[in-house]
């Protein structure tokens, strides 16, 4: 390990952070064309040892973080997982699995139960087993079934998450019925965010207008009918608001995460950022990193600010909105979201709401002749969209900067 990054110039407290989310790997036995892991991601093999995650746990709980999810990829893939899991409950954290379910065998679940994970977190791709598997470009949709079953034998919170777009905003009710069926107790409505894979297919995925509105207006009547028996969150895609989302509760304030390689990042999207040297585990100590690197303390606090957000009396609440949605829109992460009315950017979203409008009549099995096709994400796509596009992977920027 490099020495210790020196402490930064004087400037308000840091708090420490609440969350780690260990991205285990970046295999994936699914192919889902909204994922949010890089887009070249196949050109990025590099994973932690078993021994290197317990380091980072250790260091990360003993800062103050809480909060512990396992994802991926996904995170089933590593044989370690029951004794990273083991682990994180020793160390005292609350521990979340983020799974496509693939790879959750009875055994495996029987012995998370035993040590003593306490939440799981299961996605389905859409309510019906054509979508579903169309979506994730396998045929998952039975197992998945399986195992929501299991999950709630085990005794576990049932917490569905299913990804809202425009091939499958129309089903918002089925796949509210689907929840009830299974005895979900949470059920996570969360429209695609833009990035990554999201983004590569924002013309197919962005959705109209009309169907937002129709899909929030059953999410409601649903609410109304079961009352707090299932808590629907149903999450509004932001290019469709006026004001932007206070991203990861603000860069660098709550939110640790690691990925497979031990790149330490202030949220999942943010190696599509070019030109920020994003500290490795291997090279840093947590505390280091979280406290003291440039890329944590690039965007905290609003100095960093330019017009019309560092003028704005809401920039403490929504922080100027995501970073790295300022970037894949506007080329500059520093530039307010445009998805804020307030941007002078916004029209730019709005013209991109107006395209969806007009490709409403597209359908996923039919090609569209002025669209790309869907871009599945595979290795092959991976590789080849990496050499093309390059996103930024930090490690291969300069060296971290302290500040
Ligand atoms: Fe990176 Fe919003 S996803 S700051």
């Amino acid at each position: 390990m490099s020495a210790p990054l020196p402490h930064p110039a004087p400037r308000p407290p840091i708090a420490a952070p609440l969350w780690l989310l260990a991205e285990l790997t970046y295999r994936c036995p699914l192919h889902c064309a909204f994922c949010y892991n890089p887009i070249n991601y196949a050109n990025e093999r590099a994973e932690l040892s078993t021994a290197q995650w317990i380091d980072v746990m250790r260091q990360a709980r003993k800062l103050g973080a809480a909060q512990l999810g396992f994802s991926g990829g996904e995170p089933l893939v590593r044989d370690d997982l029951e004794e990273l899991v083991g682990e994180g409950r020793r160390l005292g954290f609350y521990t979340n699995l983020i799974t496509s379910g693939v790879g959750l065998t009875e055994t495996r679940l029987a012995r998370l139960k035993e040590l003593g994970l306490d939440h799981i977190q299961l996605s389905f791709q859409d309510s019906t087993k054509e979508m579903n598997d169309f979506l994730s470009s396998t045929k998952t949709f039975d197992l998945k079934s399986r195992v929501a079953r299991l999950i709630k034998q085990y005794d576990y919170p049932m917490v569905l998450n299913v990804v809202l777009h425009r091939y499958n905003l129309d089903h918002v009710g089925r796949i509210i019925d689907m929840a009830l069926e299974m005895g979900v107790d949470y059920l996570e409505l969360a429209n695609t965010q833009y990035y990554g894979w999201g983004l590569a297919n924002r013309a197919h995925l962005m959705p109209t207008r009309e169907q937002v509105v129709r899909a929030e207006e059953v999410v409601n009547q649903y609410r109304a009918r079961i009352g707090n028996k299932v808590r629907i969150l149903f999450v509004v895609p932001d290019y469709f608001e006026e004001r932007p989302k206070a991203c990861m509760n603000g860069w660098g304030s709550v939110f640790l995460g690691i990925a497979p390689d031990g790149t330490a990042l202030p949220c999942h999207a943010a190696r599509s950022l070019p030109g920020i040297a994003f500290p490795n585990v291997l090279d840093y100590s947590v505390h280091d990193i979280w406290y003291a690197s440039g890329a944590f303390n690039r965007y905290r606090g609003d100095a960093w600010m330019k017009s019309p957000c560092r003028d704005c009396p809401e920039k403490s609440k929504d922080f100027g909105g995501c970073r790295c949605q300022a970037y894949a829109l506007t080329g500059d992460a520093a530039n307010a979201d445009p998805v804020c009315a307030k941007s002078p950017r916004h029209a730019e979203v709005q013209a991109i709401v107006m395209q969806a409008q007009h490709a409403q009549n597209s359908h996923p099995a039919v090609a569209q002749p002025q669209a790309k096709p869907i871009l599945f994400r595979t290795d092959a796509n991976s590789r080849r969209m990496g050499n093309d596009g390059k996103p930024g992977d930090g490690r291969s920027e300069a060296a971290d900067e302290p500040r």
